[in-house]
């Protein structure tokens, strides 16, 4: 916390020019920035996709971007967003709707439980990828941003699954690079949760969606990615989460 009073007085330098902010510019600045911060507030609840305006085009800097997840990522290292349950009702899912799983890719993954639950359920080769460098501190998990795609995946992958699409700085780009990586069958996980709502955006989580919002994108880049949204499943919302509304998985099918 800024004091603020210690604005109030000062010694003026005899041979200088001082300028001065008083408290009274504080609040009016504070004031100001509040009020600023509403209309922020309201433009995001009127919007279906919210784009922080660090990763807008002219301001969009990748080192900074990189920075802030990492910087991010160190400072949550303890928490798991995701919860094992909803990752086997996923993995029952993948078993009744694809056949033959052997390899499945997760998109940040922080701690990377969602791999291993994965592999509990489904006894396939399931890795995750994570920006930060404390990736390699956890098993089946490479460094790795994942806006790239490696050429050993491409229409290899039978299953992508990401709680993390709110961390890219191009949502858009960012799907059609993971569905060139499903083979024909394949099927796509994205969890939706009030987490990943524009209110919620922040530099950290740069990209917000409604539902109606992350349905448009999909649909939008469906034909060109040969893939169909197939299913919304609900999920169970973690209890801790008081002020979460909503928990689901959009699930779309490579055809
Ligand atoms: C919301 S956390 C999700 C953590 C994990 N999936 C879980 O359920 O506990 C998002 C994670 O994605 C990572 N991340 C952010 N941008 C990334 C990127 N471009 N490529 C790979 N990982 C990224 C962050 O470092 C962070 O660990």
């Amino acid at each position: 916390m800024i004091n603020y009073s210690k604005f109030k007085t000062g010694i003026i330098h005899p041979d200088r020019e001082v300028k001065y902010l008083f408290d009274k510019d504080f609040s009016k600045l504070k004031s100001k920035q509040e009020k600023l911060k509403d209309e922020v507030d309201e433009l995001k609840r009127q919007v279906d996709i919210f784009q922080d305006p660090s990763i807008q085009k002219d301001n969009f800097s990748y080192e900074k971007y990189k920075k802030i997840q990492e910087k991010g990522n160190k400072r949550k290292i303890e928490s798991i967003f995701e919860i094992e349950d909803n990752i086997k009702m996923l993995s029952d899912y993948l078993m009744k709707n694809i056949s033959d799983i052997k390899f499945g890719l997760c998109h940040g993954t922080r701690r990377g439980k969602e791999q291993e639950w994965f592999r509990k359920y489904l006894k396939a080769e399931v890795i995750g990828t994570e920006i930060s460098e404390t990736a390699n501190k956890f098993p089946y998990t490479i460094e790795w941003d994942f806006h790239k795609v490696k050429d050993e995946w491409i229409e290899k992958v039978d299953f992508i699954y990401s709680n993390s699409l709110d961390h890219s700085y191009d949502p858009k780009h960012c799907l059609k690079q993971w569905f060139r990586c499903l083979r024909k069958g394949g099927i796509c996980i994205i969890n939706f949760t009030t987490f990943h709502t524009p209110q919620h955006s922040n530099e950290l989580d740069p990209s917000g969606f409604t539902k109606k919002g992350l349905t448009l994108l999909i649909n939008e880049i469906a034909k060109e990615s040969n893939v169909l949204l197939e299913n919304y499943l609900d999920g169970k919302k973690k209890s801790n989460l008081k002020n979460c509304k909503n928990w689901g998985y959009f699930i779309i099918r490579k055809i």
